[in-house]
């Protein structure tokens, strides 16, 4: 067997899963996009998906710090290494901004200014995890192409 047909499938099971979790933000955005033209507030049914959609990105996130997930990626560019501790921090960031807009959202009198408000605030949450996501699959991207394989 090919030495090097391990990393490779999973590198390519890193792209798939990061494939996945933008996958998801695409369909929120889409989604909301969508509630903004209607003007019609669904602060519960924000609030379930945003949930569904933390707990996947947590399994996610866990993933990603344990040691082996990027294992291959720092083998091959141990430059890497360097990003670890902004990850874990990065993550802790994130969840933290998502849990505390689910439990904005359950509140009896929602403390954003308006429907609109709450969408922004959501695009904002959803802009900043894209960006992170993407910057990991330039990361594995850029670590695959350094690869002498
Ligand atoms: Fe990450
Ligand atoms: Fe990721």
């Amino acid at each position: 067997m090919d030495p090097k047909s391990n990393p490779n499938e999973h590198i390519q099971l890193l792209l798939d899963e990061h494939e996945e979790i933008l996958t998801h933000i695409n369909e929120l955005a889409d989604w909301t996009e969508q509630l903004k033209e209607k003007g019609f507030p669904k602060f519960g049914e924000l609030g379930t998906r945003v949930k569904s959609f933390r707990d996947l990105l947590a399994k996610h996130f866990k993933n990603e710090e344990q040691e082996g997930y990027f294992k291959p990626i720092f083998d091959e560019s141990p430059g890497c290494c360097i990003m670890v501790p902004d990850f874990h921090k990065k993550h802790a960031e994130s969840l933290c901004n998502i849990d505390n807009f689910i439990a904005r959202l359950k509140e009896s009198e929602h403390p954003f200014q308006s429907w609109d408000e709450a969408l922004k605030q959501f695009d904002a949450l959803l802009i900043d995890l894209r960006a992170h996501e993407n910057q990991e699959i330039k990361m594995v991207q850029e670590a695959f192409k350094q690869s002498p394989s």
